[in-house]
């Protein structure tokens, strides 16, 4: 029996009702993605208000790589919840804290002694990571890329690249932040070809020292493995390699954000493995708790331990709940080989997408590691000119059709795949079914829009 069930239009009445009540109560920045409002999810499937069934290819912005309600998560947070919810960790400190810290120490890269600090978001563990090397480095500035993404916080904000949504209108920014191009091969910023280019844009971090700010200024490199907000553009395996040298050479800390790349996505724990690099400080959050706020700074036990004590923490970080879900959400992951489930994932998106690519001049780029894999719309093949209005009435065509995907990208030309790991075959196959017709609709619009063109 197909996963997706249609009873009404999408969206339909009750979605309806509620989308006239948020637009009346919450406000406007609150980005949202479908016009639809969740009732249910399990697995890799969602249901909403209007008793419509959906196939979840978003999991909540890769939060839910385990699967929405994973059986093992949902009985350590009831677990939890029984127990107590909340004692605050500075004040009646408890076990699942330090478990989940445990287990962090263990899953990151990197054979040495490690510890952990456990926030809220995203966001804040960024924030975290850069007041840890500062502070252990006594050196204030960070280096981050074009087409970064942080958070919205003022800091991350800061490191963030992409102007509108996130930064337009919110100035002024944080002081000591840098920026300097990614291995974004596709739209390249110094116009060279891959490999020729020998990695000029890694290289070049050395030219940075010298004609923008000195070495022994520079606290951190922070950067996304893949980048997630940026478009899933997935570097050469020399980018990272070559920056985490010059990292090295300087006693910069090199840290990498695994926020989004994070906990089984890529195919191995975290994405800074597949690139054979080892982060002084890797950051985490999103699928770390199956579905709960949490987020981690894990790094080298002396660099951690370099602030003095009451400089780190908050009221709700490393809430016990939370804490609890991450300890199962991790043990799910390794229990049900989620990461060689991520890779096989990868491989059939991979497929399908190749011969999309064959049939559509619309695909401009196929990408990604394990299960992040997207694909980047172009209106010319010659021009990469970026359809951003396709790329929505793709995302678009696929909601109203019963499968939840989302679009990312600084042109938000690119539809991007972060399943849920535990999808099935069928599950899989049915999503990308959608996917493709989605794919053949938009083409042929374009082709009846625009006819001399074909
Ligand atoms: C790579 C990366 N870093 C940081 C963040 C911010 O995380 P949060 O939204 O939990 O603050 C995100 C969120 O999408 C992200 O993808």
């Amino acid at each position: 029996m197909p996963s997706i069930q249609l009873r009404t239009s999408v969206p339909g009445p009750n979605s309806k009702e509620l989308m006239r009540r948020r637009e009346a109560a919450v406000a406007r920045g609150v980005y949202h993605a479908t016009p639809i409002f969740a009732a249910r999810a399990e697995g890799a499937t969602l249901e909403d208000v209007d008793g419509n069934h959906f196939i979840d290819f978003a999991g909540g912005i890769g939060v839910i790589n385990t699967g929405h309600r994973a059986p093992r998560i949902v009985a350590a947070i009831r677990e939890q919840v029984d127990a107590f919810l909340h004692t605050c960790f500075s004040v009646a400190p408890y076990e699942k804290y330090i478990a989940a810290a445990e287990r962090m120490n263990a899953i990151t890269p990197g054979n040495f002694a490690k510890k952990t600090l456990f926030v809220n978001s995203g966001a804040e563990a960024v924030e975290n990571a850069v007041k840890i090397a500062r502070f252990y480095t006594r050196r204030p500035a960070i280096i981050c890329f074009e087409d970064a993404f942080h958070g919205r916080t003022m800091l991350t904000m800061s490191l963030t690249s992409k102007t509108h949504p996130y930064k337009a209108g919110f100035e002024p920014f944080a002081a000591d932040v840098y920026r300097i191009p990614y291995a974004y091969c596709f739209r390249c910023s110094y116009s060279l070809q891959y490999p020729s280019c020998e990695m000029f844009c890694a290289r070049h971090l050395e030219d940075t020292f010298k004609r923008v700010i000195d070495a022994e200024s520079v606290a951190a490199v922070v950067v996304e493995p893949i980048l997630g907000e940026g478009g899933f553009v997935t570097p050469p395996r020399e980018f990272f390699q070559i920056i985490q040298d010059i990292c090295r050479r300087h006693k910069i800390l090199f840290v990498t954000d695994e926020i989004q790349t994070g906990f089984g996505r890529t195919g191995a724990m975290f994405a800074s493995e597949r690139y054979g690099v080892v982060p002084d400080i890797l950051v985490s959050a999103k699928s770390i708790g199956g579905g709960l706020p949490l987020a981690a700074v894990t790094g080298r036990a002396e660099i951690m331990d370099a602030p003095q004590v009451g400089g780190l923490g908050g009221t709700f970080g490393g809430n016990p709940v939370a804490c609890a879900a991450a300890v199962a959400a991790i043990e799910t992951i390794e229990r049900e080989g989620l990461c060689a489930r991520a890779e096989k994932i990868g491989r059939r998106f991979e497929a399908r997408a190749t011969d999309w690519r064959n049939r559509f001049p619309l695909v401009g780029d196929v990408r990604g590691l394990g299960a992040m894999r997207a694909i980047e719309f172009v209106r010319s093949p010659e021009t990469r000119e970026p359809a951003r209005e396709e790329t929505d009435q793709i995302t678009r065509y696929c909601c109203q059709r019963g499968l939840i995907v989302l679009s990312t990208g600084t042109y938000g030309n690119v539809v991007r795949l972060l399943v849920p790991l535990v999808v099935t075959d069928e599950q899989l196959e049915e999503g990308l079914d959608v996917l493709g017709s989605a794919l053949a609709s938009v083409a042929e619009s374009r082709l009846e829009a625009a006819p001399h063109e074909a």
